[in-house]
């Protein structure tokens, strides 16, 4: 198996929002969470605990600001995402997050207008801060090899994979409505691509190539649309500057296949806004640990959103025993990426394999012989394990 941090790399970053280090490197951290809806609060709760923890050892101070979005954002101000929610964010180092949204069948944030249900509310958020680069790491962890639910044949060595997803434009952003021609009902969705949009987050996924196992599979579906053949040409521009990087072009439907028949194939996984979303849900759940997931998505600088790649899960929420773990490696990533702070995002990392090898799981994740714990034990023992 590679090495399970093999993702974790840092990627270059531009100037602004550079954090000033104090005395020693020591940091003084502004960071604004937004807990959300479903198991959000509970899995940003100890996510905290294991950063002021970490903050505590490595003597760096942290400040948290709590802000609304989603259905709580709706539930207190009628709308998913407020003013005052972007203003706060953007005055932040960097935001962490829970997860927004709730049953889509039976909670009364469905019946409103498309754009003021929660997930709109995580999209203006991500267009207001310019997050294009959502970095989702999918790995096959030892200790849970037996949660994947491909053979053992398929799993070989295990896999540890990287899916830029490209996340401020395509589908999610161009322009739809419905109406009605001659008593038929129709709905348009607009996918659109220039190729400013293409550059940016190929040059991101190069750049994090090389740093990891150097090579970047590009997916799209060229064999149709104009956006994919746009996006082909320009990622094959991007690396022409990378030459110690293989490139190669995968349709997406090949790539869903792909991903169950030999996962360990892929190094970096290069795509769209929508092909993005739905291939990091397949990758993740390869992983057979969807609550062990964590996710970045950055700007052009280092200011980063960092969010567990899981949902809201609103069957569980307020029971306890939600996996905090995908949202302590989200806050593991923010160390890293937003603050350079590497020594510290390895121990949050250890600690969550330490803790892993002693037995301890919460439900999503439990096998026999091992301890099952709750979300605010699993938390209480990472903090514990950082010293
Ligand atoms: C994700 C989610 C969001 C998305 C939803 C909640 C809008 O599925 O982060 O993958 O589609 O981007
Ligand atoms: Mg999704």
């Amino acid at each position: 198996m590679r090495c399970w941090q093999a993702s974790c790399h840092r990627i270059p970053a531009g100037p602004e929002h550079e954090k000033q280090r104090g005395n020693e490197g020591k940091m003084k951290l502004n960071i604004v969470c937004i807990p959300g809806d479903g198991i959000g609060p509970e899995i940003v709760a100890e996510a905290k605990k294991v950063l002021d923890k970490t903050a505590k050892v490595y003597g760096h101070e942290i400040a948290y600001t709590d802000v609304l979005m989603g259905g709580a954002s709706i539930d207190a101000c009628g709308v998913p995402l407020t003013q005052e929610t972007i203003d706060t964010a953007k005055g932040a180092d960097a935001v962490l997050m829970g997860s927004i949204g709730g049953d889509t069948t039976t909670s009364p944030w469905y019946k409103l207008a498309p754009d003021l249900r929660p997930e709109a509310g995580l999209l203006g958020l991500r267009k207001a801060l310019s997050l294009f680069a959502n970095l989702r790491p999918a790995v096959l962890y030892d200790e849970l090899a037996d949660a994947c639910p491909l053979k053992k044949e398929i799993i070989g060595s295990g896999f540890d994979m990287m899916i830029m997803r490209e996340l401020t434009g395509g589908l999610y952003f161009g322009e739809r409505y419905t109406t009605e021609e001659g008593g038929v009902r129709k709905a348009v969705d607009t996918l659109t691509y220039d190729e400013k949009e293409i550059r940016r987050i190929a040059v991101k996924a190069f750049e994090i190539a090389m740093k990891r196992n150097k090579k970047v599979t590009s997916v799209d579906k060229a064999n149709v649309l104009d956006s994919s053949r746009l996006w082909r040409k320009v990622v094959e521009e991007v690396a022409a500057d990378y030459p110690e990087v293989a490139l190669e072009h995968m349709l997406v439907d090949n790539c869903a296949m792909q991903l169950v028949k030999n996962p360990a194939q892929f190094d970096v996984i290069l795509t769209e806004n929508m092909f993005g979303d739905i291939l990091s849900d397949e990758a993740s759940m390869v992983t057979g640990s969807i609550g062990m997931l964590a996710s970045a998505s950055l700007n052009d600088s280092k200011f980063g959103l960092y969010e567990p790649s899981h949902g809201s899960a609103p069957d569980i929420a307020g029971q306890g025993i939600a996996n905090p773990i995908a949202t302590i490696l989200s806050a593991a990533m923010m160390l890293r990426y937003s603050f350079d702070l590497d020594k510290e995002a390895d121990a949050v990392e250890a600690a969550v394999k330490s803790i892993l090898k002693k037995g301890y799981r919460t439900v999503d994740i439990m096998s026999e012989g091992c301890t099952k714990v709750g979300c605010k034990e699993m938390g209480d023992l990472l903090a514990d394990e950082i010293n």
